[in-house]
C-alpha cells in the first residue's frame, strides 16, 4: 500500500533512539523528510546521518530540550524556515518516573507533568496555527496505556498520559474542521532503553531482580512478549498518512491487551 507520504515534512520529538527513532526511520523510508529532536546532540546527529543514508531523504538533527518552551518554539520555527511547512508532528519526548504514591516526591510529579503533558501541549501549540492556516496537518502523540488503565507502579506517567489523551480529544474536536487531525498511540512495555530503566527501577522498588521484573511484565501481556519499537512506529506511520484521514480523536492501545494488575508483587 502506498501511504502517500512522499515529500511530506515530519517533525518528531525525542527521536535519537527508541520509538521516536523507529518512527523517523519508517517515515523517511516512506518518502518523508524528517526533523528529529533530542537533548544530546551527538547520538541525534548519528541517527540522522544513518536514516538519511538509508532512505535518501533529508533528515535533520535539531538538538533541543522539549521540556523547555523556548527550545520547542525554536525547533518548530527552524523546521518551517528550512522546509517551508510541517505536515506531520509526532511527539515522543517523554519520560515519567515510576514509583508508588508514598514514595513519589513533588519533583517526580512535576517533572512528569512538565515533560510528558506540558511538553506535548506546548509542541502541539507551536504547530497548530501553522497547520490550521494551511488547512492540513496530522499529529500523533505517543502517550502510553497507563493513561487508559489504572497504573499500578507508574502513577506519574498515568496521570500525565490521561491528561494528554483528554487534551488530544479536545484538539481533535476543535481543529478537525480545519483539516488538522490528532490521535494518540498508547503502548504498554516497549523494548527500548526507557523500558530497561523502568524495569531496573521496578526491580529495585519491589525488591526483585530485573529478570523477575521482566517476567512479570511479560506475564501481564496475553501475547507473552513486550512490544518492539518498530511495531509502534508502523501504527504511527499509518495514522499520520493520508490513508488514515478519517481517523481523528482516536486513542489506540498497542499493548497486546496487557493487564497491569498482574504485575503486582
Ligand atoms: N518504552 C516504553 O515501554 C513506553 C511505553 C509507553 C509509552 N512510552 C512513551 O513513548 C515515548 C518514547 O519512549 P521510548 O521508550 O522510545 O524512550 P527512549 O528509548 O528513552 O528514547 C527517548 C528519546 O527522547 C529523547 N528525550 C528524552 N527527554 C527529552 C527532552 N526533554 N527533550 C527532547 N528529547 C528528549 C531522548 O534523547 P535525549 O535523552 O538525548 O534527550 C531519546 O531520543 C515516551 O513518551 C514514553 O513515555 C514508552
Amino acid at each position: 500500500m502506498d501511504l502517500q507520504l512522499t515529500g511530506k515534512v515530519a517533525f518528531i520529538t525525542g527521536a535519537s533512539k527508541g520509538i521516536g527513532r523507529a518512527v523517523a526511520e519508517q517515515l523517511a523510508s516512506e518518502g518523508a523528510d524528517v526533523v528529529i529532536t533530542a537533548r544530546t546532540a551527538e547520538p541525534l546527529e548519528e541517527t540522522a546521518s544513518k536514516i538519511a543514508a538509508g532512505s535518501g531523504r533529508s533528515v535533520v538533527a535539531m538538538p533541543g530540550d522539549m521540556s523547555k518552551p523556548q527550545d520547542i518554539d525554536r525547533c518548530v520555527t527552524e523546521t518551517i524556515k528550512r522546509f517551508g511547512h510541517i505536515d506531520i508532528l509526532v511527539t515522543c519526548a517523554g519520560s515519567s518516573p515510576g514509583g508508588l504514591l508514598e514514595e513519589l516526591t513533588e519533583e517526580h510529579w512535576m517533572s512528569s507533568l512538565n515533560l510528558k503533558f506540558m511538553g506535548y501541549v506546548r509542541t502541539v501549540r507551536a504547530v497548530i496555527s501553522h497547520m490550521r492556516e494551511r488547512g492540513e496537518g496530522a499529529i500523533v502523540l505517543v502517550v502510553g496505556n497507563d493513561g487508559l488503565k489504572p497504573s499500578y507502579w507508574e502513577m506519574t506517567a498515568g496521570a500525565a498520559n490521561a491528561a494528554d489523551i483528554n487534551f488530544a480529544s479536545s484538539v481533535a474536536e476543535q481543529y478537525g474542521r480545519y483539516g488538522v487531525r490528532i490521535n494518540t498511540v498508547n503502548p504498554g512495555p516497549v523494548n527500548t532503553d526507557r523500558w530497561d530503566g523502568l524495569e531496573k527501577a521496578f526491580a529495585r522498588d519491589k525488591k526483585v531482580d530485573q529478570h523477575r521484573a521482566h517476567e512479570l511484565a511479560v506475564s501481564s501481556i496475553p501475547l507473552r512478549r513486550i512490544c518492539e519499537p518498530e511495531e509502534v512506529a508502523s501504527l504511527v506511520t499509518f495514522l499520520v498518512s493520508p490513508r488514515a484521514y478519517f481517523i481523528n480523536g482516536a486513542h489506540i492501545p498497542i499493548d497486546g491487551a496487557q493487564r497491569k494488575a498482574l504485575m503486582d508483587v
